[in-house]
């Protein structure tokens, strides 16, 4: 399978080195306007071309991924899917819902599919936990809790033309690019939002969006969530994830699962590779599988569709301070 990949920042260089060691695909081509289509700069055997539309006529791919700046994800998409080419994009899906919804709707009249990278769903403890609240060990879920304490520098919103942190480019501040990890997890392990109610502020970054964000949630089957997302941190502390629930409590902490104060101990049967394996490449494997059966690849992007609703009805709490109602998923009328 034929890959090109769209940006060579921090994230794309790392999925090039990831899908360069992954059998199934071969990365033959590079989209990076600072490289200014030199290859050598790439430090991989691959042509590097200076524009994206340049790199679907000249490179003929089966599947594109998309790691460049989150408000250029939507038209990239749709224009690989025009010509026929699978999307892997970063997350988030896009920044705005009108551009979502076009690029799903690209993608399924193009008859290509549509795959968003939300790795921590491929993360070994977090697989384990969602068994443990799927199989009712833990009862029936009253609190999620998602903590992200991270630390990011004035350096890492001024690089790359500064786009991180801007409304355009961004679609907003540490909600949006690292909470949409958070939102995400909530979904996926408890299931649908139904309402938000949130609050944003600025502590430390002189950015457009903010950079410290708390949202209380309230899931659609019941039970209550709270995520807080800052990049403000004295340092990057592990992601930590808790569910209180009416059978018992289990806690992740970056690595570590405890269910009831108890140490999991994470074996082969929880994740597809021991020793724990990176979940990004888990879910590009996982992906790719799918694409070479002709199946639904995980995570499809209607599905993160729901997840960036529900990132957008934050932000509009925030603005209105008011409690918002998620628009109602449209999960079961689309699929890609
Ligand atoms: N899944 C994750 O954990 C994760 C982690 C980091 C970033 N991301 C996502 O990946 C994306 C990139 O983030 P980053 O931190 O790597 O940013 P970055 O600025 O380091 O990289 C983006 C790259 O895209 C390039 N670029 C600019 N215009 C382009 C264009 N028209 N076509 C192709 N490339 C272009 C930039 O020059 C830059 O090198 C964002 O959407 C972000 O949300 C995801």
């Amino acid at each position: 399978m034929r890959i090109g990949i769209s940006g060579l920042g921090n994230i794309g260089k790392r999925h090039l080195e990831l899908l360069s060691a992954l059998p199934p695909v071969d990365v033959v081509a590079a989209v990076e306007p600072r490289l200014g289509g030199d290859a050598s700069a790439a430090g991989m055997p691959l042509s590097v071309y200076g524009a994206f539309d340049e790199m679907l006529e000249k490179a003929s791919l089966d599947a594109v991924v998309i790691a460049s700046p989150s408000g250029m994800h939507a038209e990239q998409g749709a224009a690989a899917a025009e010509v026929g080419v699978h999307v892997i994009t970063e997350k988030p899906l896009a920044t705005t819902m009108g551009a979502a919804e076009s690029l799903v709707a690209a993608c399924a009249s193009r008859g290509v599919r549509l795959a968003v990278v939300h790795q921590y769903r491929f993360h070994a403890p977090l697989v384990r936990l969602k068994k443990e609240i799927d199989g009712g060990a833990l009862g029936k879920v009253v609190f999620l809790n998602v903590s992200l304490c991270w630390r990011r520098s004035t350096a890492y919103y001024a690089e790359n033309g500064g786009w991180r942190g801007t409304w355009k480019w961004d679609g907003g501040g540490a909600l949006m690019n690292q909470g949409s990890h958070a939102v995400d997890l909530a979904r996926w392990l408890v299931g649908p939002i139904a309402t938000v109610t949130a609050l944003t502020t600025n502590v430390v970054h002189a950015i457009e969006g903010e950079d410290t964000a708390c949202v209380a949630l309230e899931f659609a089957r019941g039970g209550l969530g709270m995520l807080q997302v800052t990049t403000c941190s004295s340092e990057n502390r592990p992601a930590v994830v808790t569910i209180e629930g009416t059978e018992g409590a289990a806690v992740v902490r970056g690595e570590q699962l405890a269910v009831n104060g108890r140490p999991v101990e994470l074996r082969s049967e929880h994740v597809r590779q021991v020793p724990l394996g990176n979940p990004h490449r888990l879910q590009f494997e996982a992906i790719f599988d799918a694409l070479a059966n002709g199946e639904r690849p995980p995570v499809a992007g209607d599905e993160s569709r729901e997840t960036l609703a529900a990132t957008l009805a934050m932000y509009e709490s925030a603005r209105s301070g008011r409690a918002i109602r998620v628009p109602e998923s449209r999960l079961s009328s689309s699929a890609s």
